[in-house]
């Protein structure tokens, strides 16, 4: 997705060969314009899939997520990583390991909102290690419903994520594919098209 590429090139900061701040329009503020664009882009990736729900995680996850849903018409649940005062009953967890903050955590959602009729789109900001897309896919398993695509924002095609969610046997769409950050600076995927 170009402009999603050039606000990158033009907002982002590189803090180590390993890590993109993108602070100024995804993980702290954000900006509406870009992600309305970048949900009509999965919209229009995965339109023809029948999705009825899309499945994401908070914090930053969830405005490309509400994007996404709004654009294809169906709703959105975020994972919960700390524990909520009301959502409390037929909880349905997986644990999730941070290679990034060497963090475990426990994510979860309500029983309530992902029926074995639900074919789900997950969404993330980015595409790391891909420990909560898979945590994601477990909750989503464990509900009975099937997972029948994964969106990303931003792909860390260095890192291991994408051939771990590649081995999973589910559509991984990536709308910003990171080859590297190496001296400072951003190199995107040279993508072939066919
Ligand atoms: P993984 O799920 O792909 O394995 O990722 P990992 O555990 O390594 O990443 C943990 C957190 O760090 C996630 O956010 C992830 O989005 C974020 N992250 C990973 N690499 C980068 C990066 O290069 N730049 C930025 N900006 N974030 C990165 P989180 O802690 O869940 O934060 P939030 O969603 O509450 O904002």
């Amino acid at each position: 997705m170009e402009l999603l590429k050039r606000k990158i090139e033009k907002e982002g900061t590189v803090l180590s060969d390993e890590v993109l701040k993108v602070d100024a329009f995804l993980n702290h503020q954000i900006d509406p314009e870009l992600m309305l664009a970048v949900g009509e882009a999965f919209a229009s990736l995965f339109g023809s899939e029948g999705i009825t729900k899309i499945v994401t995680i908070e914090s930053s996850g969830i405005a490309p997520a509400v994007m996404a849903g709004l654009k294809l018409g169906v709703p959105v649940v975020f994972a919960r990583k700390r524990q909520s005062l009301t959502l409390t009953d037929n909880l349905l967890t997986a644990s999730v390991y941070s290679f990034t903050k060497k963090t475990e955590s426990t994510i979860a959602i309500s029983a309530s909102h992902l029926s074995k009729n639900d074919n789900v789109l997950v969404i993330d900001d980015f595409l790391a290690n891909g420990q909560a897309a898979k945590g994601l896919i477990s909750i989503i398993e464990q509900a009975g419903a099937k997972a029948a695509g994964i969106g990303i924002v931003i792909e860390k095609s260095f890192q291991n994520g994408r051939k771990e969610l590649d081995g999973l046997g589910i559509r991984v769409e990536s709308l910003a594919r990171i080859a590297s950050l190496e001296g400072g600076k951003v190199t995107f995927l040279q993508e072939v098209r066919s």
